[in-house]
């Protein structure tokens, strides 16, 4: 089955699914140019699930469904990428710094100093990140589901330009709630889990009771059907093979659609604590590979993969724009910095002050929260009290 996912005089993009897989062709004068992002994207494409809803392809909780007017301007995104334009994708708002749960490894602790903004401001960081032109925003905390007019931010966003997703903790989907998330026109809802083991899932988060409510909450999303994913931080401890093997069957019997594993990064409270080795990190990439070829369909998929150098690199302040509960705007969750707030400047103003920075407008090596410069220089000068994210002009 064929789906276009760009046309015009100068490009057109097709997704082709065969045997569960997306296969990606590109014609057009526009089509040489784009070789690399061509080649990236398509070795990515390969590992990433699908299913067809109506007249669309669903790839990742990542990415836009083919063919959407978001897709598009992704597109569209991608291609002013390559001549040097960078805006970003995707816009986080952590809508709140409230949170039920003690995680060990979050990474928001201390983001929560000063007044939440209000409805009417997010809504306003909303149209300008769209007039910015990302094509993706996530409602991110602290805990979302606990901002009473989540379902109102959501529905403030024009789908013509952007999907929505939320990040939770999953502990707050019953029925009625996933129900009004839907009606608000929400795409995708990602569920973080750090354990299959129930016991170690709620130590872990700090909330007895948490694993089955999460198990209740997940079967509501799918019910309702809203594009349900897991995310799954892996740390050292989380990420052997019975562990990831019993997390693809629990995803498996409860029909998520997208086993996303990312890495643990040390920042928040898990600053100074163990992060994967290559060693863990490779073999959670053939795990990937070996659970595709076994089910003959993907779902387990990996994000730390996506930005590393070889392939599309960093996303902080490139793709990626977060911004936290008081307004104030950081390239990424794992990169306490701030570059201005939304109640002062405008977004545009602030994503290129981002851009401009030596930090971000060079091609990344290593994520910036590796870079050697970006440890030294900016975390390493951070005052241990502060409120987070810090002012980046006290540290240039
Ligand atoms: C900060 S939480 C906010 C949303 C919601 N409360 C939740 O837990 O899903 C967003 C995601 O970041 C992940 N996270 C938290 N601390 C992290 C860290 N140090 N490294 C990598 N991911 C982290 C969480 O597991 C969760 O999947
Ligand atoms: S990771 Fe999410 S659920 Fe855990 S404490 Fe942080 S904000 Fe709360």
């Amino acid at each position: 089955m064929e789906f276009v996912a760009y046309d015009s005089i100068l490009l057109k993009l097709i997704l082709e699914v065969m045997d569960n897989r997306a296969r990606m062709q590109t014609k057009g004068p526009l089509s040489p140019f784009l070789g690399k992002v061509e080649q990236k994207f398509g070795a990515y494409l390969k590992n990433l699930p699908t299913e067809i809803r109506g007249d669309r392809l669903y790839l990742s909780t990542a990415f836009p469904p083919v063919p959407s007017k978001p897709f598009k301007r992704l597109v569209t995104s991608q291609i002013k990428r390559a001549l040097g334009f960078h805006n970003p994708d995707n816009l986080t708002i952590m809508v709140t710094e409230d949170c039920q749960c003690h995680c060990e490894h979050c990474l928001a602790h201390k983001m929560g100093q000063g007044e939440e903004l209000s409805k009417n401001e997010i809504f306003d960081v909303i149209d300008q990140a769209l007039e910015l032109g990302v094509s993706q925003i996530t409602f991110e905390g602290g805990e979302p589901t606990l901002r009473k007019d989540l379902p109102k931010l959501i529905e403030h966003v024009d789908k013509n330009k952007a999907t929505t997703m939320v990040v939770t903790n999953g502990q707050y989907l019953t029925e009625d709630y996933v129900r009004r998330l839907k009606e608000s026109g929400l795409d995708y809802i990602n569920v973080s889990i750090d354990s299959p083991y129930l016991e170690e899932h709620d130590e872990f988060r700090g909330v007895p009771g948490l694993f089955e409510d999460v198990t209740e909450g997940i079967k509501n999303s799918v019910d309702a059907g809203i594009l349900t994913g897991v995310l799954y931080i892996a740390r050292p401890g989380n990420c052997h093979r019975e562990t990831l093997e019993r997390m693809v069957n629990y995803c498996e019997e409860l029909g998520v659609f997208e086993l996303m594993i990312d890495k643990i990064v040390p920042s928040g409270r898990w600053m100074g604590k163990d992060v994967l080795s290559e060693e863990q990190e490779e073999e959670i990439i053939r795990f990937q590979k070996e659970i595709a070829e076994e089910k003959g369909k993907n779902l387990v998929t990996n994000f730390f993969q996506l930005r590393r150098s070889d392939f599309f690199g960093c996303f902080a302040g490139r793709m990626w724009c977060y911004v936290s509960p008081s307004g104030e705007v950081m390239p990424c969750m794992h990169v306490p910095l701030s570059f201005g707030n939304v109640r002062k400047e405008k977004l545009s103003k602030i994503w290129g002050k981002i851009r401009g920075h030596s930090l971000f407008n060079k091609k990344p090596e290593t994520c910036v929260y590796e870079d050697p410069i970006y440890k030294e220089k900016y975390l390493g000068h951070m005052p241990e009290d502060a409120p987070l994210p810090y002012p980046i002009e006290k540290l240039d």
